[in-house]
């Protein structure tokens, strides 16, 4: 039993109350998090909300101003050696050196921490990224999916127990966020546990065990993606041509989706947000034609990250959730 235990889970990353300031700004204000070990934490959340700060601590890269952390068994402030030593980390920002190729950076970086057979290893990895062919041409005229890959292999080069991703796929191309996909399922395969920001619902959703939802450095709900989404629902919406056709619209949302439909006269458009998993736009669209109502459009969409903030922080509401004004602190 390598790492603290709560009930009888193993925890690979236990966090309390962790706080940072930067000057004025709060940018952790109790950050409580529990992330099973080989599994995959997402941390999602908006622009601002803590994600990097919390990586950032959880890696000994900046120190807590208060609350306390276990990272891989290890004490995040008292065992931050020992801490770095079981990790891996790739940031936000790609820490590869342009000028030299993919395989000189990874040889770099086996030699910088001390990792026996570093030749050996920066194969092993370059081969397991496909990234074999282009290993020995300078790493500015790589691909940017290419570039993150190879900053995963960096990360990967000490075989981490815990391995901490700051957005892995922000600005990737869907194969290369593919690939990063697969490595990451590859990695908790063999017992890696994952801790992952994003900003993708849908990549926490295919990738993660669990999800936290960090709202203003702090975590506002945790939960399965399916859980998640879940609470969140379908958002199903019927555009018609005049205001008498809106009305009998709505009440076919109405029925549908057991929800109160909302109405937008502008574009004579009538929303609803359903948890019935089972609606789908030919059923929609059926119904409706069956109650007579002529049609312009129907669409059904899945949850996003808005809708997500929307339902877990204060609900739909006048004001929106992201607007710091409308919350005490
Ligand atoms: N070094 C710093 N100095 C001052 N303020 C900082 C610093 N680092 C972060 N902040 C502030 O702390 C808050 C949280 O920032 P952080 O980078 O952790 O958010 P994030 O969730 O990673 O956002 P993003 O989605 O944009 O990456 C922000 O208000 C940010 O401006
Ligand atoms: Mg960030």
């Amino acid at each position: 039993m390598r790492y603290g235990r709560l009930m009888t889970t193993t925890y690979a990353v236990l966090s309390e109350g962790l706080e940072k300031r930067f000057g004025e700004v709060h940018a952790l204000r109790g950050l409580d998090l529990a992330v099973a070990e080989g599994t995959v934490c997402g941390v999602l959340g908006p622009n601002g909300a803590g994600k990097t700060t919390a990586v950032r601590l959880l890696t000994t890269l900046l120190r807590p101003d208060a609350g306390s952390a276990r990272v891989a068994g290890h004490d995040l402030v008292r065992e931050a050696a020992a801490v770095r030593r079981r990790i891996g980390v790739t940031g936000q920002d790609t820490s590869i050196d342009g000028d030299l190729t993919g395989r000189e950076n990874l040889r770099l970086f086996a030699r910088l921490h001390r990792v026996d057979g570093a030749a050996a290893r920066a194969a092993e990895l370059l081969d397991r990224f496909g990234l074999a062919e282009a290993a020995d041409r300078p790493a500015s005229g790589w691909s940017g999916g290419m570039r993150r890959r190879l900053d995963l292999a960096a990360s990967l080069i000490r075989r981490p127990e815990v391995l901490f991703l700051d957005e892995p796929t922000t600005g990737l191309d869907p194969a290369s966020r593919n690939l990063i996909w697969d490595a990451v399922r590859e990695l908790t395969g063999e017992g890696t546990t994952v801790l992952l920001t994003t900003q993708y619902l849908e990549e926490a959703d295919r990738l993660a065990d669990d999800i936290a939802l960090v709202d203003r450095g702090r975590v506002a709900h945790t939960g399965s993606p399916a859980e998640l989404k879940a609470l969140v629902g379908t958002h199903a919406e019927v555009v018609v041509a005049d205001a008498e056709a809106l009305v009998a619209a709505a009440g076919v949302l109405d029925r549908l989706t057991g929800a109160q439909p909302s109405l937008d006269r502008e574009r004579n458009a009538v929303g609803a947000v359903t948890k019935d998993a089972t609606l789908t736009l030919p059923h929609l669209v059926r119904t409706l034609d069956a109650a007579g109502v002529p049609l312009l459009d129907a669409s059904l969409r899945p949850p996003t990250l808005d809708d997500v903030f929307l339902r877990l922080t204060d609900g739909p509401g006048p004001h929106h959730p992201f607007d710091d004004k409308e919350r005490a602190a």
